[in-house]
């Protein structure tokens, strides 16, 4: 598994059959300028919930491949009705698409499209393919059902936000890791005026015995 970081919350997760983009903002995103979203590809667009910071790319970049949205239902509905391809799931389900498998957790959050559309709860996923599995938090606070995560499956990677403000920060994060059970952490929610000191947040997770990616834009790393 490989995965390629776009900007604040937005990972191409590669796996050995198939390609998932997680929350596209891309284009009004400042430091992100560099990407042109018309070159990515993918098979799947994973949603966390309905903010515009998550969903500003969606319709370009599934329109482009063809993808199918995957979504809690509200959301993946409203998609459907515009003839998306998308398949709605809800919280603490898990759907085999074939070569991997989506289960929906928990997030602690709020979840409107900028439209003012309803869209349910927010979430997180975790990806399984064969012995591998990633969890990606979505927009989430802190939780105790994130112990649940861990009890469940043996994570190789979690991306988490830890932007603060909007959602859990550093500190919490560094608990959350603990609770889910998971030392190989990738760092998201970070952009424009939501900024973190790199080295000393680097640092703060290596003290407490995980090691933290804070990616750069355009770049793939191995999961
Ligand atoms: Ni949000
Ligand atoms: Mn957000």
């Amino acid at each position: 598994m490989k995965y390629t970081y776009y900007g604040h919350s937005t990972f191409l997760l590669e796996l050995e059959n198939a390609r998932i983009l997680f929350d596209p903002f891309i284009s009004p995103n400042e430091l992100a300028k560099g990407i042109d979203i018309n070159s990515i590809k993918c098979d799947y667009i994973l949603l966390s919930h309905g903010h515009g910071d998550h969903v500003a790319d969606v319709e370009v970049i599934a329109k482009n491949n063809n993808a199918t949205i995957v979504a809690i239902y509200e959301l993946a509905s409203y998609y459907g009705a515009k003839n998306y391809k998308h398949h709605p799931m809800n919280t603490g389900g898990r759907w085999d698409f074939g070569k991997f498998s989506v289960k929906v957790v928990n997030a602690v959050h709020s979840s409107v499209l900028p439209d003012g559309t309803y869209c349910g709860h927010p979430v997180g996923f975790i990806i399984t393919e064969g012995t591998k599995s990633v969890y990606y938090s979505g927009d989430t606070a802190l939780h105790m059902d994130m112990q649940l995560i861990g009890n469940y499956h043996k994570l190789d990677r979690a991306f988490l936000c830890m932007g603060d403000n909007f959602t859990m920060g550093v500190d919490d994060a560094i608990i959350a890791a603990d609770f889910i059970q998971c030392n190989k952490i990738t760092g998201m929610h970070l952009f424009s005026y939501i900024k973190i000191d790199h080295q000393k947040t680097i640092q703060k997770f290596d003290e407490s015995g995980k090691t933290l990616v804070l990616p750069e834009i355009g770049k793939t790393y191995e999961v």
